[in-house]
């Protein structure tokens, strides 16, 4: 088994995998010309659509990176736009993105809108001409998500879509040691990702919402990414708290899933599972902090690989950590 020192400790996982600050950091604005940006001194000229609850994790890297200059906020409530525009010194706030298409200009959108309302935001912005980044899903089904990248494609603009787990260093420490065979003969994988449901927005309850595109999502891109596409997928899904009372409507019922197990062939013998919930006992809260299950394992014919976070005494911050375990 390797030593702790000999693992690869990296940054704090949630702000690198989960959010957005290391995605935008690198794929995206890199694709963008942003180290040619930050060379010249120019700045991608950003308005950020959607202040609600992860705009808090979104916007304080942002506002302080050197590739991008947020020049607007945008949000259906207004008063949200204009709350995070004062506290992150944005002038330009804008109550639809009719108004902030028209208003200060920019050209890269970032998304952080309800998942019901990705796909026409997105197209949106696309047909302006503008470059965009979208918290996931991009749209709500695999036709509505394909027709959204054509739509970039015919206007040569860029679209990227959370989750962004496969530009980790956790991914790439985890996709070299089964590059190398240091599993032997890949079997089979398992993730899970689960807490006791967002408290804040009815959304995540509601018709094409869900567990899975909230938070299985991570996990899909995440084997997929390392065990090869699915040929094949069945699927389970339930609803456990068929009411729930959530901040922005009061009491609502609960029509998407809150509980979800898929099952999906990799080809070459290799099986996965992953599972995801709104009803998950989870004391390291929604971001996982300090968890130390293995939420992904991978097992093979020669060694078993876990990834787990951990409390890091130094920083008082959270890691994850992979690491294999030889047969
Ligand atoms: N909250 C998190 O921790 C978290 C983490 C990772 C990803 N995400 C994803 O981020 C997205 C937003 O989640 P959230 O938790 O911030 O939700 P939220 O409800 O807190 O915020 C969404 C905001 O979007 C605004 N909005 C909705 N439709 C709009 C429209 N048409 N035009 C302008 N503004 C609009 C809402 O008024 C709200 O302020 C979701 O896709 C979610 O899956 C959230």
């Amino acid at each position: 088994m390797n030593k702790p020192s000999d693992l690869p400790s990296r940054r704090d996982f949630t702000r690198s995998t989960l959010f957005a600050g290391a995605a935008l950091a690198s794929g995206a604005l890199r694709s963008l010309g942003a180290n040619g940006a930050e060379r010249s001194g120019r700045r991608i000229r950003t308005g950020i659509i959607g202040c609600g609850s992860v705009s808090n994790a979104y916007l304080p890297v942002l506002t302080r990176s050197p590739f991008v200059e947020v020049v607007s906020l945008c949000d259906i409530r207004p008063e949200r736009a204009r709350r995070q525009g004062e506290r992150f010194r944005i002038a330009h706030t804008y109550p639809d993105i009719e108004a902030m298409l028209a208003g200060e200009p920019f050209e890269f959108l970032v998304d952080l809108t309800d998942m019901q309302a990705h796909e026409k935001i997105n197209r949106r912005a696309l047909e302006a001409g503008k470059h965009v980044w979208s918290e996931k899903p991009i749209a709500n089904s695999l036709a509505a998500g394909q027709g959204v990248l054509r739509l970039a494609q015919r206007k040569g603009v860029r679209l990227w879509g959370a989750p962004i787990t496969v530009e980790s260093p956790q991914f790439a420490f985890m996709a070299k040691a089964l590059a190398e065979a240091k599993l032997g003969r890949v079997a089979a994988a398992h993730a899970d990702y689960g807490h006791e449901g967002p408290t804040w927005s009815a959304f995540f309850y509601e018709k094409l919402g869900g567990s899975m595109p909230d938070l299985g999502v991570y996990n899909l891109t995440t084997l997929t990414g390392l065990l090869g596409p699915a040929k094949s997928v069945a699927a389970m899904v339930a609803i456990v708290t068929p009411e729930r009372t959530v901040e922005d409507k009061g009491r609502i019922q609960v029509t998407e899933e809150d509980n979800a197990m898929i099952l999906m062939n990799h080809g070459g013998g290799v099986i996965s599972h992953v599972q995801s919930g709104f009803n998950y006992f989870n004391p390291h809260g929604h971001d996982g902090a300090g968890e130390r299950r293995h939420t992904i394992s991978i097992v093979g014919s020669g060694g078993y690989m876990g990834l787990a976070a951990r409390a890091s005494p130094e920083r008082d911050r959270m890691d994850r950590r992979a690491s294999f375990v030889r047969g």
